[in-house]
């Protein structure tokens, strides 16, 4: 089969298309001829040491993708040859090679089928980021109340979009940030109450008069850098951030007295926690929100397979939703 593949630690500038051998599934695993994959901001970061796993070389990324099953290994019930089928978030593409090829082995228990009506390129696009949107969400003791105010940082890429849908669903009240004013008009469709754009010297005072007396109660953060004292600042009392990632950077400076009047919390997400079990049900519960909202994921772009480099250099520019490579 044709693959990707990273040889060291250089960045997804130096990965090379290559034949190696199909691999062949195990006992409880599935191969699958993979049709669309998804590119994840962790990908790049893996690819430059900056990501906690050490595949052995070569390795191949990609964590998202959709293929139709060609094989079996014993054990297996949950799927058959011939099922076309989504994965959902596991080891594919970190400790293991992943879906950045014509064909992968995937433990069947992360394998689900596409809600109804969805394409092939949605179910590609939409696990690992709504999954992580999903612990962001509830890591806090369970579905957040009606009305809480939800912030969402990066709100256009494919964690932010999730969250903004995902928090829609909810029923909470939704701000977005964005820093492009035509993907804030996207993001309003999609549910968002308010967006607004993070460079703006008077962030503050917007965010504060658009809410109304009210204060944020649950922010979901891929940004942080200079943005996150802001960010602070924007909730009240018992307030809560769920940090996700950190595409502006470190934060430049942090007085943790901040944190005390108001009894704000900060809690890290880390979607690598799912087991297969908890990835399913929340899957399902996903999908069904998703339903009832009637949004289905964003797509920014799809590529052809031997058009990596590019996707990642668009995914490097900020989507609008998530970016895809078509495989077979
Ligand atoms: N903890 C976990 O388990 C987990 C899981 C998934 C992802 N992540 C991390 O979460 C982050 C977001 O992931 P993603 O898939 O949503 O990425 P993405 O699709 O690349 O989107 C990130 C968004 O952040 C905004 N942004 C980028 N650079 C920025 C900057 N310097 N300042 C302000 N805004 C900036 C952009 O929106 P605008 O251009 O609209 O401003 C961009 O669309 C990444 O760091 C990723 O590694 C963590």
């Amino acid at each position: 089969m044709r693959a990707w593949l990273m040889d060291g630690y250089e960045g997804v500038e130096r990965l090379r298309l290559a034949e190696v051998p199909d691999p062949e599934p195990g006992p409880g695993e599935a191969l699958l001829r993979i049709h669309y994959a998804a590119l994840n901001p962790a990908d790049a970061f893996l690819a430059l040491k900056q990501y906690p796993a050490r595949p052995a070389l070569p390795h191949i990324l990609g964590r998202d993708g959709v293929g139709e099953v060609l094989k079996t290994g014993p054990g297996v019930d949950q799927v058959r040859p011939g099922d076309v089928v989504g994965i959902l978030r596991c080891e594919a593409g970190v400790e293991r090679w992943g879906t950045f090829a014509e064909k992968t082995v995937v433990p069947a228990a992360s394998l689900a089928r596409a809600p109804e009506g969805w394409s092939e390129e949605e179910m590609a696009a939409a696990p690992l980021v709504y999954l992580t949107a999903w612990q962001a969400l509830v890591q806090w003791g369970g579905i957040p109340s009606p009305g809480e105010v939800l912030l969402v940082t990066g709100a256009s890429g494919g964690v932010g979009v999730a969250a903004v849908m995902l928090g829609r669903s909810m029923g909470m009240t939704v701000a977005a940030l964005s820093r492009s004013p035509e993907k804030g008009r996207r993001l309003r469709e999609l549910g968002a109450d308010h967006v607004f754009d993070p460079s703006a010297p008077d962030l503050r005072q917007q965010v504060l008069s658009a809410l109304n007396g009210k204060r944020v109660d649950l922010v979901v953060d891929s940004v942080a850098g200079p943005l996150f004292n802001t960010v602070l600042h924007l909730l009240g009392y018992g307030g809560r951030i769920s940090t996700v990632g950190r595409s502006g950077g470190t934060v430049p400076e942090f007085n943790t007295a901040s944190l005390f009047f108001r009894r704000i919390r900060i809690g890290g997400v880390s979607v690598g926690d799912y087991t297969p079990e908890g990835a399913q049900a929340a899957w399902a519960e996903i999908a069904r929100r998703l339903r009832q909202i009637r949004q289905r994921p964003v797509i920014d772009g799809v590529y052809a397979f031997e058009d990596l480099k590019q996707a990642f250099r668009r995914l490097a520019e900020g989507p609008m939703g998530k970016v895809l490579l078509k495989i077979s």
